[in-house]
Order: structure tokens, then C-alpha cells, then sequence
């Protein structure tokens, strides 16, 4: 490949973050995700960083003019109106400025924060923004901990499929079993519109979603009542994972703008995560699993997100082997990595939404904790595999793990993001 058409790719996926810049924010894509999503922007932070480091560290800063004075991080922040979503901040009804959602996403951010901090190379800014950020990200961490673990378990709860970005795994069916499907709110999908209805989550997974959207607003978004109240309640390996590397980078960040105290403090909790995250091994799926925490059982069915614990740095190395394998006979399966679900459980649909389709950003992870764990070359491939499939594929929401090809949305603010990362990381 010429050098001419990798850098009309690299040029494509920064057109591409330039083009969903609504003014300090990217939307995930024009139409579908009208708002700043959560997670998202934690990547985004990222993509922008390898071209425009004052603009990745406003992507952060714009997220967190949606953060609660408890701390919680919403899941979305509706900086500007649009009718191309639901649910809508009148059916969240929330009085903030600017308003936002009441649930939460995987906490990337500090991770994202720290990144941007070690490969700065204007200093002064990192400095001086990383000062104001630092005890945002502290009071958010807390909040994980105060408002989804008072029991101090070492795992945190997930309300809402939602808040593990991955909405429809078929980790959560037997969960999400027990929510009733009856509504207050009138639904009114707009996703279906925008994308074939054959890819998104379906008619009852949506009256679900929305039935747990109004128990919460019925508990007046009070953390202890919505705990109490949820018919959903999960201890995600993603999520949990992902806090636990968050905490990991947060420390490292205390080293340089917190206090011996706050140091002890964070490094409590990860000492609790690790020890909780363990309990979730499952040597008979050869990863690791999540835990219903209403039904207290593990949830047995393989997904991407039971890989995570490598980029939460959870894993043993003995885990890590195990994993490895793992991945390698999902391979025999399908002709690309990682699908989002085990291809040979029943519930594998490779079009459908998380129920299957490989996703950018959680390669990414995977391939982090894999090189983290001494596999580089299974870290070198997830990754090599990852920039093809977006070289053929385009910037797509994401991937058909059996032909490659690129699905759901297009122009993805974090599928662009992922490939500045990885071409960025290959050019140095
Ligand atoms: C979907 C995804 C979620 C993502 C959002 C915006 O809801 O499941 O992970 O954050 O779209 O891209």
C-alpha cells in the first residue's frame, strides 16, 4: 500500500472527526447519535490527541460540563437539541445545564486523560488542564463506588444495558427477562429510521430499555433509590474491567496532582476490584464472565467484554494464556476478530448489534491488554486486523466478523479515533 493512500486514509478519519465536531463535542455520527456520548468521547479524545491536542482535551472538558455534582458522568449530554433521538431529555427529565441522561458508561475517561497527558507535547496545556481534571475524575470514581458499590463488594452495578455500551449482548437476555415491557413513556424509536431495523435491538429489547428508564425517574435519580428499585442488575466484566484500569490511571495521575491520602484511597479500591474481578474467572468458558447480581449467578455466555480483564491488567498470566486460546478457537469460527459474542453460542447473530458484530474500540482494549500480557503477537494481529477491516470496511459503527464487512452507521467519530491510534502507534 502507497504511502499516498495511507495518508488519504489517515486525512479521511481526521475529515471525518472535523465533520462530527459540533463546536468542542463530536457526535459517535451525524443523524443516529445526534449528542456527546460518554464513552465516545473518551476515544475521541484520544483520535484527536494524535493531530490536535487542544481540541482533544476540550472533547473531555465538553463531557464533563454534563457531570452531576455527585460526581456521575451521564451517559449522554445533550449540548444542543435534536428530534433524531430517543430518548430525549424530556423523557430523562433531568435538570441540569446542559441537560444529560441519568445513567452512566464504562468509565474510559481517565485512562483517555492520562494518555493524553504522557504523549503531550504541548506541556503547558496538559499541565495546566490535567490540574483542572484531575479532581473531576477523582469525584467521578467516587461516585462508582459510592453509588453502585455502598456494600464495598469490589464490583459495581450496571442499571441499564445502556451503561455497558454494549446494549443488547446476550448477556443481558435473562437478565433483562425480568423487566416488564409495559411503558409510561410513549416510545417513538427514530434509530430505526436511520439504519436497517434487521441490525438494531428489537421492539421488546426497546420497551424494556424505556420501562427501566422510568423506574429510575420515578426514583427521582436518587443512586441508593434507583439501586433499591432496578429490576436490572448486573456486575459487568466490562464495565468493572474498565473502572479498574480507570483507577489504575487515576493513581498514576495522583501521584503528580492528588495527596498521599487520595493515593491510599484510590489504591484500596483497586486492591477490592482485583480481588472481585477474579471471582469472575470462568476456567470452563476460558474467559471471563459476568455476574446477575439480582439472580446471583454468573452469566455464562462468552462475549468480548469477558476478555477486558487484560486491559483492566486483571488478568493472571495463566488467565491471560487461557484467553488467548480462547480467542484463537472463536477464529475456527468466523474470518475476523474479535466478535462481540462467542460465535458458537446459540445467541450469535453477526449483523445484530452487540450480539455478535466485532467493534473497533473493544479491539483496541483487547489488543492493549494482550501486548500488556506478553502476547504481542496476538496483539500485533487484533490489531493489524482491526486497521484492515476499517481500510475495507470504512468508518463504519462496526463489523460482520464473518465477511468483514462494514455495518450499522457510518462516519463513526470513535471507529475514526481507533484508526488514528493504530496508525499513529505504527508510525512511532
Ligand atoms: C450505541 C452503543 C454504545 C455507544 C452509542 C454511541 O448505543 O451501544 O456503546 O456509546 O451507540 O455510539
Amino acid at each position: 500500500m502507497s504511502d499516498h493512500s495511507d495518508q488519504t486514509r489517515t486525512e479521511r478519519a481526521r475529515a471525518t472527526l472535523r465533520a462530527n465536531d459540533r463546536g468542542g463535542y463530536c457526535v459517535p455520527t451525524a443523524r443516529l447519535y445526534p449528542f456527546q456520548w460518554n464513552w465516545d468521547s473518551a476515544f475521541v479524545a484520544m483520535g484527536w490527541a494524535t493531530f490536535d491536542e487542544p481540541r482533544a482535551w476540550d472533547e473531555i472538558l465538553s463531557l464533563l460540563r454534563g457531570q452531576w455534582d455527585d460526581g456521575l458522568i451521564p451517559h449522554i449530554v445533550f449540548h444542543a437539541p435534536s428530534d433524531d433521538y430517543f430518548p430525549g431529555p424530556d423523557v430523562w427529565q433531568i435538570h441540569h445545564t446542559p441537560p444529560t441522561s441519568g445513567i452512566t458508561q464504562p468509565p474510559v475517561l481517565a485512562t483517555a486523560a492520562r494518555q493524553l497527558l504522557e504523549r503531550a507535547k504541548d506541556h503547558a496545556l496538559a499541565e495546566a488542564r490535567m490540574a483542572t481534571l484531575y479532581p473531576r475524575l477523582l469525584l467521578n470514581h467516587r461516585w462508582w463506588q459510592q453509588a453502585r458499590d455502598p456494600a464495598r463488594t469490589g464490583l459495581v452495578a450496571t442499571l441499564h444495558p445502556w451503561e455497558t455500551g454494549m446494549d443488547n449482548s446476550p448477556a443481558w437476555d435473562a437478565a433483562m427477562a425480568r423487566v416488564p415491557t409495559t411503558t409510561e413513556t410513549v416510545i417513538r424509536r427514530r434509530d430505526t429510521a436511520h439504519v436497517d431495523p434487521a441490525m438494531r435491538p428489537r421492539a421488546e429489547d426497546y420497551q424494556r430499555f424505556i420501562h427501566l428508564v422510568d423506574v429510575f425517574r420515578g426514583a427521582g435519580w436518587a443512586p441508593d433509590r434507583m439501586l433499591a428499585a432496578s429490576p436490572f442488575k448486573v456486575a459487568d466484566i466490562g464495565t468493572n474491567a474498565i473502572l479498574l484500569r480507570a483507577e489504575r490511571d487515576l493513581l498514576a495521575l495522583a501521584e503528580r496532582f492528588g495527596s498521599a491520602a487520595e493515593r491510599a484511597e484510590i489504591a484500596a479500591r483497586i486492591a477490592g476490584m482485583q480481588a472481585a474481578i477474579q471471582r469472575l474467572w470462568d476456567p470452563g468458558l476460558g474467559l471471563f464472565t459476568c455476574l446477575d447480581l439480582i439472580g446471583n449467578a454468573p452469566v455464562r455466555v462468552g462475549t468480548s467484554a469477558g476478555f477486558l480483564p487484560l486491559y483492566g491488567r486483571a488478568a493472571t498470566a495463566e488467565q491471560a494464556a487461557v484467553m488467548a486460546g480462547t480467542m484463537q478457537a472463536w477464529a475456527q469460527r468466523v474470518a475476523w476478530l474479535v466478535p462481540s459474542t462467542d460465535p458458537a453460542h446459540p445467541s450469535f447473530e453477526p449483523l445484530r448489534y452487540w450480539r455478535g458484530p466485532i467493534w473497533a474500540v473493544v479491539n483496541w482494549m483487547i489488543a492493549d491488554g494482550l501486548a500488556q500480557a506478553g502476547n504481542a503477537g496476538l496483539a500485533a494481529h487484533i490489531r493489524d486486523t482491526t486497521r484492515r477491516l476499517i481500510e475495507a470496511g470504512g468508518l463504519s459503527e462496526y463489523f460482520d466478523p464473518t465477511d468483514g464487512r462494514g455495518v450499522g452507521g457510518a462516519d463513526f467519530s470513535w471507529t475514526a479515533a481507533i484508526y488514528l491510534l493504530l496508525t499513529d502507534a505504527a508510525a512511532g
